[in-house]
C-alpha cells in the first residue's frame, strides 16, 4: 500500500515557516524518507532564495505547473544533498490555485511531500484541501498564537487537523509565552522546539540551510530529531 503524505508547514507570517521546511526537508532526505520539498507559497516564494537558486536556474518551475503550461514533474530539481525540490517564481499573473491538485502527483512510493505552505489567506485554503497532514509553525508571542489558532479552526472546516506545533525562535526569556500557555491556547503539542539563534541567517547569506552546512549545528540537531519523531516510517 502507499503511504505517501503531503505534510504542509503553515503558521503567521515570518514565523519561519522556510527556515523549518527547508531544515525539516533535508533532514527528512538524511533519514530516507526520499522527500519532495515544494514551495507552496505563491505570492512570498523563498525556497529557491535559502538554496541560493537564481530564476535562470529554475526556467520551470511551480508557476509554469499552475498556469498549466507544464508538468510538475519537470519543475523537480535535486539540490547536492540529494534532496528534490520544486521551487516558485514570484508573479501573480496567470496562475489558476485549483491547478495546486498537481502536487499530488508527486506522492510517489511512500515519500514525504513537504510544502513551505502560505499564512492565512486564500493560498492556505486551497493548499489546505491537497494536505493530508500539517504541522504549525510558532513563535512565542500572541499574534502568532492568534494565528495558529485561527489556521486550526479554517482547517477544521476542511476535516484536517494539525500534527502539532514546533515552537520557533525562542529565546527563554520570561517576556515570551511559555510552552504550557502556548499548548493551552492553541490546544495541541508543542512536538518540537528550535531556538532563536544569529546561525539561521548566517545560512541564509551562504544560500544553504544549516542543516546540510552543518548537520552538527544545535538547530540542525533540533530539527533533525522533530524529523525523526514525525509518524512516518521508511518503507
Ligand atoms: N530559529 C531561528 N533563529 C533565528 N532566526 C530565524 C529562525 N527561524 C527563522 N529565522 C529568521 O526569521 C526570518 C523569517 O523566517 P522565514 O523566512 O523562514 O519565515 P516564513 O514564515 O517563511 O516567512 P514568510 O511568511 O515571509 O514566508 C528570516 O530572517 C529567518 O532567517
Ligand atoms: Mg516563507
Amino acid at each position: 500500500m502507499d503511504d505517501s503524505k503531503i505534510l504542509v508547514i503553515t503558521g503567521k507570517g515570518g514565523a519561519g515557516k522556510t527556515t523549518i521546511a527547508t531544515n525539516l526537508a533535508l533532514a527528512l532526505n538524511r533519514l530516507k524518507h526520499e522527500p519532495i520539498l515544494v514551495d507552496g507559497n505563491l505570492h512570498n516564494p523563498h525556497v529557491h532564495v535559502h538554496f541560493g537558486i537564481d530564476d535562470d536556474k529554475m526556467p520551470v518551475n511551480l508557476h509554469d505547473v499552475l498556469t498549466g503550461k507544464e508538468s510538475i514533474h519537470k519543475a523537480i530539481y535535486e539540490h547536492e544533498s540529494g534532496l528534490k525540490l520544486v521551487p516558485n517564481k514570484h508573479t501573480l499573473k496567470g496562475f489558476d490555485l485549483e491547478r495546486s491538485h498537481h502536487i499530488k502527483e508527486l506522492k510517489l512510493h511512500n515519500n514525504i511531500v513537504v510544502v513551505d505552505g502560505p499564512s492565512l489567506g486564500y493560498e492556505l485554503n486551497n493548499i489546505m484541501k491537497i494536505c493530508d497532514d500539517f504541522i504549525l509553525i510558532v513563535n512565542p508571542e500572541k499574534s502568532s498564537v492568534h494565528d495558529a489558532m485561527k489556521i486550526k479552526r479554517l482547517a477544521a472546516h476542511n476535516g484536517i487537523f494539525p500534527m502539532g506545533i514546533i515552537l520557533n525562535k525562542y529565546f527563554n526569556n520570561k517576556n515570551e509565552l511559555s510552552k504550557e500557555e502556548i499548548e493551552k491556547a492553541i490546544e495541541l503539542p508543542i512536538i518540537g522546539k528550535v531556538m532563536y539563534d544569529n546561525d539561521v541567517q548566517w545560512a541564509l547569506g551562504k544560500n544553504t540551510p544549516l542543516m546540510h552546512l552543518n548537520p552538527n549545528h544545535h538547530i540542525s540537531k533540533e530539527i533533525y530529531k522533530i524529523a525523526s519523531e514525525l509518524p512516518y516510517s521508511v518503507i
